[in-house]
């Protein structure tokens, strides 16, 4: 089938490019190899001279919500049906759900459904927003074997969790990988937020660095340090649990993460002061657009009289209505 072929710093934004002008053909997945990524068109005749069109296998995406809402068939009505706008994230062997209020009543008919459908071992549903310092959400079981821990593959590494003690989010697989292709070897490299480490996992199976990996939440350090077993690593990876602010090192970096999307700006006064001349933040906030964010790192910067080059911009994922998570790769100067 027809692709377009991009080097993998730029799939993201052309990703999101091609999906508002509904160019992508959504019925078939993106493939990415080392160093491209192939995103699936509907008709080549609409896309723009300077992209490069292959032609490629890719793999059918599994409509989800249509099939899975079939199999619900006999147990919901065709009102109840049109309401379950469900979300499904799956994390390795767990499933979890977003049922609306009004279906919670049939939440275990959901749930089995859902496991019956996508094949995984557990369906949990949704019952808090993430919430808290940790970011955490609370869950509950619906279905399968109550197991809330499992390994998820991440671009050929693992990643072994808890999903109802520690934060993670399979939708960022695509921006750790460009950010892994962006780091360069020998870079000493600073996650003020790691959680259970699959930035410094991805990162570190692919380029010689040393990442300096902190969390406040405990659980998720104790998952990081397994996950450092788990994986075969070209980079050294040390974790530490400790409130980013009270983290007393006597060094600088070429490299800092900041993925707290709804508090990092509070923690940018920090990241300046520890960032190497030259070094690079990856930002990370929730916004409609990159102004804020730019004008938040600027400020920082010049109260140490250090100069901001913004590098690139690119929404990650949405979060709500007209709300991205967004990221702004900055360089910072003496
Ligand atoms: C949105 S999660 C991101 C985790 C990870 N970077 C990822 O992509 O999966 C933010 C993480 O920041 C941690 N956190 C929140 N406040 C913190 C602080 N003051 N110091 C260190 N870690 C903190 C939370 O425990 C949580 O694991």
């Amino acid at each position: 089938m027809k692709a377009v072929k991009t080097p993998i710093k730029n799939l993201n934004n052309l990703r999101i490019e091609l999906l508002e002008k509904e160019l992508m053909d959504i019925s078939y997945k993106i493939k990415t190899d080392d160093y491209y990524g192939y995103i699936p068109i509907k008709d080549e005749k609409n896309i723009y001279n300077d992209l490069e069109i292959v032609d490629i296998d890719l793999k059918k995406v599994k409509l989800f919500p249509k099939n899975f809402t079939e199999l619900l068939d006999d147990k919901l009505n065709e009102n109840d049906l049109e309401k379950l706008k469900t979300s499904f994230d799956i994390i390795g062997d767990i499933v979890i759900l977003e049922i609306p209020k009004n279906l919670e009543n049939k939440k275990i008919a959901i749930g089995e459904a859902a496991l019956e459908f996508t094949k995984r071992k557990s369906v949990y549903m949704k019952k808090s927003p993430i919430e808290g310092k940790t970011r955490v959400r609370k869950i509950e079981f619906l279905a399968g074997i109550n197991n809330p821990i499992t390994i998820h593959k991440e671009h050929k590494n693992r990643l072994k969790l808890d999903v109802s003690k520690v934060y993670f989010s399979p939708r960022l697989a695509t921006e750790r990988l460009k950010i892994a292709e962006d780091v360069k070897d020998n870079e000493e490299i600073l996650d003020m937020f790691c959680g259970i480490g699959p930035f410094p996992i991805i990162i570190a199976s692919k380029k010689k660095v040393k990442v300096t990996a902190v969390d406040i939440n405990k659980i998720a350090i104790g998952y990081l340090k397994e996950n450092i077993e788990l994986n075969k690593l070209k980079g050294e990876i040390t974790p530490i649990n400790q409130d980013i602010n009270n983290l007393n090192i006597n060094k600088k970096f070429n490299r800092i993460i900041m993925n707290l999307p709804g508090t990092s700006y509070e923690f940018l006064d920090l990241a300046i002061d520890l960032i190497e001349n030259n070094g690079i933040i990856n930002y990370y906030e929730f916004s409609s657009d990159y102004t804020q964010g730019i004008n938040r790192i600027d400020k920082a910067a010049s109260k140490k009289n250090k100069k901001v080059e913004i590098l690139s911009t690119r929404k990650v994922k949405s979060n709500s209505p007209r709300v991205w998570h967004i990221a702004i790769d900055a360089r910072v100067l003496d």
